[in-house]
């Protein structure tokens, strides 16, 4: 609807980066954590690209002090990080972990001392491997008492200097990965009605942490972090757009619009009852979901790609939904469901080297889409590029990462100046890390980590890419340093091909 305005970006917007626990913590044992479903998931033999897991990982445990340096260094205004649920209630639900609480707090402290904002993700998919086998975790309502607990106790130690709190990360993600494709714990195969019930469960345990909040933490924010994938019909074939409503849906709005509205999208949800897959849901629920969406304040999206959908017929065979996880292009397979829709590739897009569809105009897209539906504020708790990074004369130079956060930039800028309110842009991530299923390989930081796969004993040395200079630099500048040099330049966006398409016609 506009075009982008090269003027700078608000001075209230966080310019940020994230982080998850697991995935950089390491010390997985250590001052009396105990394992979550990820420390006990990685040991099954298969499971992950060549057997990675996160006992060390980045080390950020013993490090956390100089990678806040970093960040400070960088002028980060806000930095998304993860608690560990079993460094807080490694044992039970009883006793608390001072030594977990206190880990945190210099955490807290350290980045507020620098003028950090931070903002805490109160569950990143560690979830202690007790409650997974005392009553199977998420598939119990039990589990819900017990996250407003952790939530609350969160609340109470951290909420007079954190005024940012994401409750859960990628709810969609956990569920589908751990419930659908068996590929996160624990491992269940198109357990369709779990999936449905389980997610039930993570709606009521947002929506009491969130009245919690409430209650709890003066002046402050929360909100979910899903992974919206924004999707395109194929053609304009009729029953090719009702399968991308189809999609938007069951892929999209059935956790949005919870968080946003208190309830779920009407024909998905007679589509799940029709097919004896709906969650139970008793009385009291909804209300309790409505309660909470008064009180979420914005909307937090994790951005990477976009999907195509196209109409599935019912005999239509899926294959077994294949993930990269090697970086060996074009080895992931289409995904869909059948009789509804598909997911093939988008012939418009170019890829990274796992699959993943590289969209800047994408999040402009999801940024208006959310703006329209749910008139909520946006937090983009997540966005960047995994990919392999070398060393040349004895640096990384990442442009290709470089391009691609310059492009989302604008794209958002984009968006900011149709309309959409953004608070905060957090790349993924701010150092390398381990990509749970990925290894060390696939690396998404502006600081490089020594670590490897198949390296014993690594320095786990940090070194800044060429990407930390850059945003470094369109921090100071306010955005002004996007609108000069490669990205704004090269960035073509979809009008502006088709203005000049138009023109030759
Ligand atoms: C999001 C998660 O799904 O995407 C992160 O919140 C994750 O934890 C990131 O690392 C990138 O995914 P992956 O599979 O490439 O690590």
């Amino acid at each position: 609807m506009k075009e982008l305005q090269k003027t700078p970006f608000p001075e209230s917007f966080l310019w940020g980066s994230a982080s998850a626990a697991y995935q950089i913590e390491g010390a997985w044992d250590k001052d009396g954590k105990s394992p979550s479903i990820w420390d006990q998931y990685v040991r099954i033999p298969g499971t992950t690209y060549k057997g990675t897991n996160g006992d060390v990982a980045v080390d950020h445990y013993h490090r956390w002090e100089e990678d806040i340096d970093l960040m400070a260094e960088m002028g980060l205004k806000t930095y998304r990080f993860s608690i560990a649920w079993t460094r807080i209630f490694p044992n039970n639900m009883d006793e608390v972990n001072q030594k977990g609480l206190d880990f945190y707090q210099g955490i807290i402290d350290k980045c507020v001392a620098k003028g950090i904002v931070p903002m805490v993700t109160i569950y990143h998919w560690d979830l202690p491997q007790y409650l997974q086998d005392q009553y199977l975790g998420w598939e119990d309502r039990r589990i819900v008492a017990d996250f407003k607990k952790y939530a609350e106790t969160l609340f109470k130690a951290f909420g007079d200097k954190v005024k940012h709190w994401i409750t859960l990360n990628e709810q969609n993600i956990f569920t589908g990965l751990g419930y659908q494709l068996a590929v996160h714990p624990p491992k269940y195969k198109n357990e369709d009605k779990i999936f449905y019930q389980v997610n039930h469960h993570a709606f009521l345990a947002h929506a009491e942490a969130v009245l919690s909040f409430a209650d709890i933490v003066e002046n402050g924010h929360i909100g979910a972090s899903f992974a919206y994938t924004p999707s395109y019909a194929t053609d304009a074939r009729p029953l090719n757009a009702i399968a991308k409503q189809d999609y938007d849906d069951l892929r999209s709005y059935w956790w949005m619009d919870v968080y946003a509205y208190g309830r779920y999208p009407k024909a998905a949800f007679k589509h799940l009852e029709d097919n004896g897959l709906a969650p139970v849901v008793e009385e009291g629920d909804l209300d309790l979901f409505k309660k909470a969406a008064q009180i979420v304040d914005f909307m937090g999206i994790n951005y990477y790609q976009t999907a195509m959908v196209e109409f599935a017929d019912k005999n239509w065979v899926s294959g077994e939904g294949t993930m990269n996880t090697t970086g060996k292009k074009g080895t992931s397979t289409v995904t869909g469901t059948p009789g509804l829709f598909k997911n093939p590739q988008n012939p418009f897009l170019s890829t990274t080297d796992w699959d993943w569809t590289i969209d800047a105009e994408g999040i402009r897209y999801a940024l208006r889409d959310i703006n329209s539906r749910y008139d909520l504020p946006v937090v983009i708790s997540e966005n960047g590029l995994g990919a392999f990074d070398k060393f040349e004369d004895g640096k990384i130079h990442d442009q290709y990462r470089i391009s691609f956060l310059q492009d989302h930039l604008l794209a958002v800028k984009q968006a900011m100046d149709e309309g959409v309110d953004v608070w905060a842009y957090c790349t993924w991530s701010f150092t390398d890390l381990l990509s749970w299923l990925n290894g060390y390989q696939k690396r998404y930081g502006f600081v490089y980590v020594d670590q490897h796969e198949e390296v014993e004993n690594p320095s786990l040395n940090r070194s800044k890419k060429d990407s930390f200079y850059w945003y470094q630099e369109a921090i100071a500048t306010k955005g002004m340093s996007l609108y000069q040099g490669n990205g704004a330049v090269n960035k073509i966006s979809e009008l502006e091909v088709l203005k000049a398409s138009s023109k030759e016609a």
